[in-house]
């Protein structure tokens, strides 16, 4: 069940919503989110996983939108946070604490004393330093702050190097080997208490096998920590199960789900899942309509008024989007560049695509635009952050609005001694 698709008379449609009267009425560029989308992935997820018991704390850092969050916190979802903000965030969406793990190689002290004093369920600490420190804030404020040990199991994920975060290079987590000897440390302070064992290797997979190998090195050292007297109460695998982008196979989430209860089958363990991309990627749009069509000798642009401040996937990562006309004329497709207006060549979404052809004025879609999408967005070059919609049937609403002129100069001052 495909929520965008076009209606027998070409229209794009988001559910039951009309693309070209939605940006009529909002403008563009706007992201777009099918609410029916996200609620499918969401249950689809936590369903391949009902075998053991589970949480599913959605990594709020790949769409944080509060009315998406709120409709997650509905549906039961925890969270896993990355920053203060995002604590903020989750908490005024309704996401209990006790269902919000945090995860980051810097955390700042104060970001962990807002973390225990909002109660979230653990620290995902990534190294001796962080754990000193953590270590420091609970005692200043007289707690017990529950750890999970953030470890690299230095497996290859396959993935992209900038999102791949397994591998013994990376900066992420504390090295296998180092994990008996750190948690002894969370022992011997009373102010710490180790609840769980956490992992996270990479983004966009689209091999399972690396993943299994990082829960069976977990689950391993698990055993030698209930074996050292530890009560481990959870088991993070983290986030990173991929989505088609361009209608590739990809691992489903209830292939992944059988394979991870399989293994974790008679244990005590509660298994905590960190699921970002894969719950709103393919459930956002972003619809940017067409400003010029520049034809150059041997090369067409098609300049759209969305750019790589709004969408910067395609920019940073060479990631590839499918950009979808609105209005379908079956046509036949002529291959062109379609750009940004701002003043860098790496502003580009596509290169040497195939499209209908289209004339300003026409509204295009770029695909898969939910996940990481809004959130990496900026107002470089001056650009005022797109709006973003939700849609639900045939009903939408503006679920942040887009930003004003104001809002770019917001908190800005000149020195006093320019008078
Ligand atoms: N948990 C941790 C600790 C993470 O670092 C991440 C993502 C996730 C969960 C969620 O991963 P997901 O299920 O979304 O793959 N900006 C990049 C992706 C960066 C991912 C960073 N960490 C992109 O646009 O592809």
């Amino acid at each position: 069940m495909f929520h965008f698709a076009h209606d027998e008379e070409g229209r794009l449609c988001a559910e039951g919503v009309d693309l070209e009267a939605l940006a009529a009425a909002v403008g563009t560029p706007t992201f777009v989110y099918s609410q029916a989308t996200i609620e499918r992935h969401y249950r689809v997820f936590d369903e391949a996983f009902r075998g053991h018991p589970h949480l599913v704390c959605y990594a709020m850092k790949a769409n944080s939108n509060g009315a998406i969050l709120r409709r997650l916190a509905q549906l039961g979802a925890g969270a896993d946070i990355v920053s203060g903000g995002e604590l903020y965030r989750a908490l005024q969406a309704g996401i209990p604490a006790d269902r919000v793990v945090f995860s980051g190689v810097g955390k700042t002290k104060d970001e962990m004393a807002a973390a225990l004093e909002a109660g979230v369920l653990s620290l995902n600490v990534e190294s001796e330093p962080e754990l000193a420190a953590l270590a420091e804030v609970a005692a200043q404020r007289g707690q017990v702050a529950q750890v999970a040990l953030r470890v690299n199991p230095d497996v290859d994920a396959k993935t992209h190097p900038y999102i791949a975060t397994g591998l013994r290079e990376s900066k992420f987590g504390v090295p296998l080997e180092d994990a008996r000897r750190i948690a002894a440390d969370v022992k011997a302070s009373p102010h710490l208490k180790l609840v769980g064992v956490d992992c996270h290797i990479g983004s966009q997979l689209v091999d399972l096998e690396p993943l299994m190998q990082a829960l069976t090195s977990v689950l391993a050292l698990v055993d030698d920590l209930r074996a050292a007297g530890h009560q481990i109460h959870h088991v993070d695998l983290g986030g990173g199960l991929g989505i088609p982008y361009r209608g590739e196979a990809t691992p489903q989430p209830a292939e992944l789900g059988a394979a991870v209860v399989a293994k974790m089958a008679g244990r005590p363990e509660t298994l905590i899942l960190e699921p970002g991309r894969v719950i709103v990627g393919n459930a956002g749009i972003l619809l940017s309509r067409v400003l010029y069509v520049k034809r150059t000798q041997g090369r067409t642009f098609v300049i759209v008024d969305a750019a790589m401040n709004d969408l910067l996937r395609p920019s940073l990562y060479k990631a590839h989007h499918e950009i979808w006309p609105v209005r379908r004329t079956g046509a036949p497709e002529e291959v062109v560049d379609v750009v940004g207006p701002i003043c860098e060549t790496g502003d580009t979404f596509a290169r040497d695509r195939a499209l209908q052809p289209v004339a300003a004025g026409d509204l295009v879609a770029v695909m898969s635009a939910g996940a990481y999408g809004f959130v990496m967005s900026s107002t470089y070059n001056s650009r005022p952050r797109a709006a973003e919609v939700l849609v639900s049937g045939d009903r939408w609403a503006v679920v942040r609005a887009r930003e004003r002129l104001e809002g770019l100069v917001e908190g800005e001052a000149a020195p006093e001694w320019f008078e």
